[in-house]
C-alpha cells in the first residue's frame, strides 16, 4: 500500500513537470528558435506548439514544399500561385484560381504574420497553421492532390525523403508535410515600419500625413476597436457588412459555430505591407485602400448583425486621404518578407 502511494506521487510529480516544461516552450520562442527567426521591431513573440519546434532545416523543407507545385493533381498549382511573395503574400485577384482554373468563393488571405492567429481562414474554421496545410493540397479546387497520393509523389524524390529523414526521423508523412509548412510560413513576418520606429521614439519617422491618418486610425476612425495590437488585428470575428449588398451574403463565421449572432462575422485581417495585396475583404470586393476608408466612412453595410463598432465616421477627404497614408506609409515594413522561390530537390 505504501508502495503504491509513493507511485502515485512520483507519478503526479512527472506529469506535473512534464505539464509545466510544455507550456513553458510553446509561450514564447526558445533560446534557440530565437536564433532561427528573427522577430522584427514591433512584434512580440509568437507561440510554436511544443511538438514542432522551429528549425532551419524544417523550415527550408517546408519552403520547398510551399513553392512546389508537384503537390498539386496536375503540377500546376503550389502554395504560392496563390499566396505569392511578390504580390503580398497574396494575390491580385478577388477569387483564387486552383486546378483546372477552378475558382473559389473567396480571396485568399495573406500569410503575412498568420504565425500570430491561433484560428485560420476568413471564417477560422481551420487551428493553427498546422490544422490549416493540409487542407489546400486535397481541396478539389484548390491543388487537387489527396494527401495519401502526395505522399507516394513525394516519395519518388530521393531529396525529399532524405530530408524527411533528417527533420523528423521518418518516411513521408502528413503530419511532417503540415509541420513543414508551418514552421515556413511562420517566418513570414513584417514589422519594422515607420509606426514602430516612431513607437521606438523617432519623431521623424512618420510624415505629418501619416501622423495625422494614425491619430484617426486610433481615435476618430476607431480602426483600432478590431485593428489592434501589433498586427493590427483583435483576431476575432466582426460583421462590418461586406457582401450584404449581393443576393446571397457569405455566412462567414456562422457556419463554424451555427450562433446566429455570427452571421457575416469574418477574422478581422492584419495591416501590416497592406498596401501590397489588394483587392481587399474576404470578397476582393473593395479595389484600394481609399475604397476601403470610404466604405467605413459610410458606416459599412446595413444588416441585422452589423457591429456595433459600425457607424458612419464624418471623415473629410483629408482625413480619408491621411487615413490611406498611414497605412500606406506607416505600416510598411522595411524589411518586406521577400522571398525567392527556392530550389527544388
Ligand atoms: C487556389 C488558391 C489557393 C492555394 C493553391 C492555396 N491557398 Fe491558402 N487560401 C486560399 C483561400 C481562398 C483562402 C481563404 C479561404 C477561406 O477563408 O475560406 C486561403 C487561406 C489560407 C490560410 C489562412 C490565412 C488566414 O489569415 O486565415 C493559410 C495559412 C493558407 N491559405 C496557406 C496555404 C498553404 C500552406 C497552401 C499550400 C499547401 C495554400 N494555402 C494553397 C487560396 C489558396
Ligand atoms: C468592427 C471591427 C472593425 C473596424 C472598426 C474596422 N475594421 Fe477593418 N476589417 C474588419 C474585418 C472583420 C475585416 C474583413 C471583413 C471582410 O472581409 O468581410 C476588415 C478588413 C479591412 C481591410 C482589408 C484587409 C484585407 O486584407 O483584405 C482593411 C484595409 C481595413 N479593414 C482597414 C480598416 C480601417 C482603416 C478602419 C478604420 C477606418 C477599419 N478597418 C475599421 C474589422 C474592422
Amino acid at each position: 500500500m505504501k508502495k503504491l502511494t509513493f507511485r502515485r506521487l512520483a507519478f503526479i510529480l512527472v506529469g506535473l513537470v512534464a505539464g509545466i516544461l510544455s507550456v513553458a516552450s510553446i509561450d514564447s520562442l526558445s533560446a534557440r528558435e530565437k536564433q532561427v527567426v528573427e522577430l522584427p521591431l514591433g512584434l512580440d513573440p509568437f507561440k510554436v506548439p511544443a511538438d514542432n519546434p522551429l528549425t532551419k532545416a524544417k523550415i527550408e523543407l517546408g519552403k520547398q514544399l510551399y513553392f512546389d507545385k508537384r503537390l498539386s493533381s496536375d503540377n500546376t498549382v503550389s502554395c504560392a500561385s496563390c499566396h505569392d511573395p511578390n504580390k503580398g503574400w497574396s494575390n491580385d485577384a478577388a477569387f483564387a484560381t486552383g486546378v483546372d482554373g477552378q475558382m473559389g468563393g473567396r480571396s485568399a488571405p495573406t500569410i503575412i504574420n498568420s504565425a500570430y492567429f491561433p484560428l485560420q481562414f476568413w471564417d477560422g474554421r481551420a487551428k493553427g497553421l498546422e490544422g490549416q496545410a493540409l487542407g489546400p493540397i486535397a481541396n478539389p479546387i484548390e491543388m487537387n492532390l489527396p494527401i495519401e497520393k502526395a505522399i507516394e509523389k513525394l516519395n519518388e524524390i530521393p531529396g525529399y525523403k532524405q530530408q524527411f529523414k533528417k527533420v523528423f526521423r521518418s518516411e513521408i508523412t502528413a503530419d511532417g508535410i503540415a509541420k513543414a509548412i508551418a514552421s515556413f510560413e511562420r517566418t513570414v513576418l513584417s514589422g519594422n515600419a515607420p509606426y514602430d520606429k516612431f513607437k521606438a521614439g523617432d519623431e521623424s519617422a512618420l510624415s505629418p500625413e501619416a501622423k495625422r491618418g494614425m491619430d484617426l486610425f486610433f481615435n476618430k476612425a476607431k480602426c483600432s476597436a478590431c485593428h489592434k495590437g501589433h498586427s493590427f488585428t483583435d483576431l476575432a470575428f466582426h460583421n462590418i457588412g461586406v457582401g450584404y449588398d449581393k443576393d446571397k451574403p457569405d455566412p462567414g463565421r456562422f457556419a463554424v459555430t451555427n450562433q446566429e449572432g455570427d452571421r457575416g462575422r469574418f477574422k478581422t485581417p492584419p495591416l501590416r505591407d497592406i498596401h501590397t495585396s489588394p483587392p481587399y475583404m474576404h470578397d476582393g470586393s473593395v479595389k484600394t485602400l481609399k475604397e476601403v476608408v470610404e466604405f467605413y466612412n459610410k458606416g459599412g453595410i446595413k444588416n441585422a448583425q452589423l457591429d456595433e463598432d459600425m457607424k458612419p465616421l464624418k471623415l473629410t477627404e483629408q482625413e480619408v486621404a491621411d487615413l490611406v497614408t498611414f497605412m500606406k506609409e506607416g505600416l510598411k515594413s522595411e524589411n518586406y518578407p521577400h522571398v525567392d522561390p527556392p530550389e527544388l530537390p
